[in-house]
């Protein structure tokens, strides 16, 4: 018989299903779950019901009493971060905040570039603490799924250097950390060729070796005037997706053109957005692709908000993930970050919740979490109130009092 655990009761219990994948959201669509119980068998939810029903039902099951008010969440997923890294950026946040730009900055030798250099100095094993350290503390607020982007590395061996520390950190903590291949960060600075020659380099060496050793599904790219054009990545995705990987584009964050390219390459995603006008706002709500919102790059940065708003009224699915990088996006407080873009994008708790759990699980094509439903992953984050309104009004304030990851408690 399997491992049978019962937490509860729930003040309130948000379920997030019933929700569709698109389009807005009012709360009044929120099915908030009272005095409820969740009933796990191993690593995944088995039941959800009234908490002294499944207790009366599952006798053999260890009860987790909760004492007092709380309300309970799937654990969040967080969609996009660049973890992975060597050094700082703490001069460039001095540089942008002293009226430089960022695109100035990257072009004056900082920017992505300085934390490649830091990163390739690094060993493997510095990078496998440095990530796990940082997906245990996002994991203590609440977030128990982490995509991990490489980019850092920019030659076949040191992004898989990158990639193999992402997959030793996912052994080192309790989060799922979902690593994702960005080789085509911005062309490096020390590569004989142009951008086109360094990307082919990339599609058939570096390719093979990632389906070979299993070490990510996905492939990403920036498209912006500092990193590659619309038309140098055609072939790139082409050959990506011929081989199978998965698509998603850091899009439209200074210029726009990304998110065509995601579109038409079908992308799980086109994550940024921040310059994204009616048309490309029309582009994605038509599509498959899923539109990300990086708040904490509009804060680390000083910038406009993706326009969250505006894509989920034309009908689009948003996620809203943090970008935790050491350069744009230094905070990484997904929930708090969440939050701040509900107060000036105007969502719902519903949107935004959305925006966290099982929107930003669609993004990841992950159909195990995101919500809490028999057969799904026990992902949980509570928190220590009896009205879930609580959590958002907070700004990200209120941290859970207990995550679960796969059936375990692993913080409280
Ligand atoms: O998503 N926009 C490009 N890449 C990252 C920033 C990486 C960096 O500045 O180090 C982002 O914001
Ligand atoms: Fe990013």
């Amino acid at each position: 018989m399997s491992d049978l655990k019962l937490i509860g009761p729930f003040k309130q219990l948000l379920p997030m299903t019933g929700l569709p994948l698109k389009g807005a959201l009012s709360d009044d669509q929120l099915i908030v779950l009272k005095d409820a119980g969740i009933l796990i068998a191993d690593d995944k939810i088995h039941a959800i019901d009234n908490f002294d029903e499944l207790k009366k039902a599952f006798h053999e099951a260890e009860i987790y009493e909760l004492k007092g008010n709380h309300t309970g969440l799937p654990g969040f997923v967080d969609s996009h971060t660049h973890i992975c890294f060597g050094g700082s950026r703490a001069n460039d946040y001095a540089m942008r905040n002293a009226g430089m730009t960022y695109l100035e900055i990257a072009k004056a030798g900082g920017g992505i570039w300085d934390t490649v250099t830091q990163t390739r100095k690094a060993s493997q094993e510095d990078l496998v603490k440095n990530t796990a350290k940082i997906a245990k503390r996002h994991l203590k607020n609440g977030t128990t799924t982490i995509e991990v982007k490489s980019g850092y590395g920019l030659s076949v061996d040191e992004e898989l250097k990158i990639l193999r520390a992402i997959r030793r950190a996912n052994m080192e903590t309790y989060a799922d950390l979902v690593p994702t291949c960005l080789a085509a960060h911005m062309l490096p600075k020390d590569f004989a060729g142009s951008a086109e020659d360094y990307l082919n380099e990339m599609a058939t060496t570096l390719f093979p070796i990632l389906k070979q050793e299993g070490l990510t599904t996905r492939i990403d790219a920036f498209i912006e005037e500092s990193a590659f054009s619309a038309k140098q990545i055609a072939p790139y995705f082409q050959k990506g997706k011929n081989m199978g990987f998965d698509l998603t584009v850091h899009a439209d964050q200074f210029t726009t053109g990304g998110s065509q390219v995601a579109v038409d390459f079908e992308a799980l995603s086109a994550d940024h957005l921040e310059a994204s006008a009616e048309r490309e706002i029309e582009l994605l709500a038509k599509s498959g692709t899923i539109a990300t919102a990086l708040p904490g790059a509009s804060i680390g940065l000083g910038c406009s908000f993706t326009p969250a708003r505006k894509i989920l009224d034309a009908g689009g699915s948003v996620s809203i993930a943090s970008d935790h990088n050491p350069g744009s996006a230094p905070m990484g407080d997904l929930l708090t970050q969440a939050a701040i873009l509900g107060a000036f994008e105007k969502l719902s708790n519903a949107e935004v919740l959305a925006g966290i759990t099982f929107r930003a699980a669609a993004a990841l094509k992950l159909q195990d979490r995101g919500q809490l439903t028999k057969g799904f992953l026990a992902d949980l984050a509570i928190f220590h109130t009896d009205d879930y309104k609580e959590i958002l009004y907070n700004q990200g304030n209120l941290k859970p009092c207990s995550v679960w990851k796969n059936g375990t408690k692993v913080f409280d």
